[in-house]
């Protein structure tokens, strides 16, 4: 298919030498893959790593051509699929027939109109979450921030998607099972051509981390397989599409599903709301406009679904943590026949790196890029914005499934926490994020709350 992007003539891509700075990818991954980032200056470049040399597209007119005008040739395969898939399998994190099919069962579960309905059951979750921050608050210790994101997270999650199907013990044992994925499989990433009998480091936690989840999760597909029920939970909707599957390949395409519905609805939002804390602490100013912003439509609780369109700021915030900390940071797809884009040839079989990190902090495309300023979402800041500006959830064929969940749940929790306490201090005052699959700060994360006294 033509597009307007590749009216200019068909020249070598440029070649970054990233080979020299990989040491600094590992090092400080942000500071090193932005770097790169500004100097493709929005053209189609490929990064030197070696005998690996995947094209990295930033401009937004490229992106939206590979994740949606032409997606059917751009797939989720090659070397940087290759490890997750050892996770995912074929499910809804794959791609082709089995992908589609997965989608096609799930998506009802995550339209917008679905989420809004759930909506009052995972205010009352995330309100129990909060309940559990008094104490610690009342006396002034310091609240481990990502555990604590995750605890609430996985809350809202496992009853209201779940359907409470897994009990909280087993969903605490899956945080770090995830957690260790993430990082572990950073090694395979950076070594894409080690063949996988000879070991690399991150390799055996890669596996202990796939045994724990699959402890949790083959058992609970072989309980619910033959009797699904009736329940609009996605265990019982994956178990009653799975007939059609058939025999022992519809279990584990259940598990497949299951799997990359749990790594990415609890992971991705509990480490998404870590990042904020530090934010906050850097911009009194910005801390300041949310409570008031929280404290005038909520008062002192609780939050309902009902409040949500009364808090744009704090949407806004939202908005704009995902721009500077898109944690589904880095995204490939392999092309599958070679055709232009941006006057350079992308090759079959060749594959092509994504990520709205590097986009959304690119100053082609935003202004003062580095700062914290969630007025740029105001509807008249944002309304002449490239659509692939702006692409913390992806976009095309495999959009983000959760971004409704998201969002919602992502207002429900700040606005339950801001509601009830203020923040009184947060440490470390700069998070700076370590490699892994998804962006997590490298420091541990803690903040500690007053209680707001009620009138
Ligand atoms: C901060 C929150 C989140 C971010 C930044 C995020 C980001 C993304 C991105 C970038 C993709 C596209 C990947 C690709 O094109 O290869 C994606 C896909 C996906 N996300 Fe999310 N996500 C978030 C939260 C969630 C939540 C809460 C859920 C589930 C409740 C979820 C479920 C999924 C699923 C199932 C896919 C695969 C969709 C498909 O390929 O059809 N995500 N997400």
């Amino acid at each position: 298919m033509p597009i307007e992007v590749d009216a200019k003539p068909i020249r070598q891509a440029r070649t970054l030498p990233l080979r020299q700075v990989l040491p600094a990818v590992i090092r400080d991954p942000v500071h090193a893959v932005l770097e790169i980032g500004r100097r493709t200056g929005g053209d189609v470049v490929r990064v030197n790593l070696g005998p690996f040399r995947p094209y990295l597209i930033t401009h937004p007119d490229h992106l939206q051509h590979v994740l949606r005008g032409n997606s059917a040739n751009y797939l989720r395969d090659g070397v940087l699929w290759k490890p997750l898939h050892r996770l995912f399998g074929d499910g809804v994190m794959s791609d082709g027939p089995a992908w589609e099919r997965s989608r096609k069962v799930l998506q009802p579960v995550f339209t917008a109109k679905n989420v809004e309905g759930l909506a009052g059951r995972m205010a009352e979750a995330v309100a129990e979450g909060i309940d559990e921050l008094a104490r610690p608050a009342e006396s002034g210790l310091p609240i481990d921030v990502p555990a604590t994101m995750a605890r609430i997270v996985n809350r809202v999650v496992m009853r209201v998607f779940f359907g409470d199907k897994i009990d909280m013990a087993d969903a605490a044992r899956l945080a770090p099972a995830f957690d260790a994925v993430g990082t572990s499989v950073i090694f395979r990433y950076l070594l894409p051509f080690v063949p996988y009998r000879f070991p690399v480091p991150g390799d055996r936690a890669f596996r202990n981390a796939v045994r724990t989840i699959d402890d949790v999760v083959v058992p609970l597909v072989n309980r619910h397989m033959d009797s699904p029920g009736e329940g609009d939970d996605i265990v019982s909707v994956l178990c009653r599409a799975a007939d059609a599957v058939g025999g022992r390949r519809s279990a584990r395409w259940v598990r497949d599903n299951l799997v990359a519905m749990l790594a990415t609805a609890t992971e991705t939002t509990a480490g998404a709301l870590t990042w904020l804390w530090p934010l906050l602490q850097a911009h009194p100013e910005v801390a300041a406009r949310l409570r008031q912003e929280i404290g005038l439509v909520v008062g002192d609780g609780p939050v309902g679904p009902a409040h949500l369109a009364d808090l744009p700021y704090t949407k806004q915030v939202v908005q704009e943590l995902l721009r500077l900390f898109p944690v589904g940071w880095l995204f490939p797809r392999m092309v599958v026949k070679s055709e232009p884009l941006g006057g350079v040839l992308l090759k079959k079989g060749e594959t092509i790196v994504i990520s709205p990190l590097i986009t959304h902090r690119m100053e082609e495309f935003w202004e003062r890029p580095e700062e914290f300023d969630p007025g740029r979402f105001s509807g008249r800041r944002s309304s002449s914005r490239h659509r692939y500006a702006y692409f913390p959830f992806g976009g095309g064929p495999h959009q983000c499934l959760g971004m409704h969940v998201f969002m919602l749940e992502a207002q429900l929790i700040i606005a339950g926490i801001l509601s009830r306490y203020e923040l009184l201090s947060c440490s470390p005052e700069v998070a700076t994020p370590q490699m892994g699959a998804s962006l997590r700060p490298r420091q541990r994360v803690e903040i500690t709350l007053r209680p707001i006294p009620s009138d």
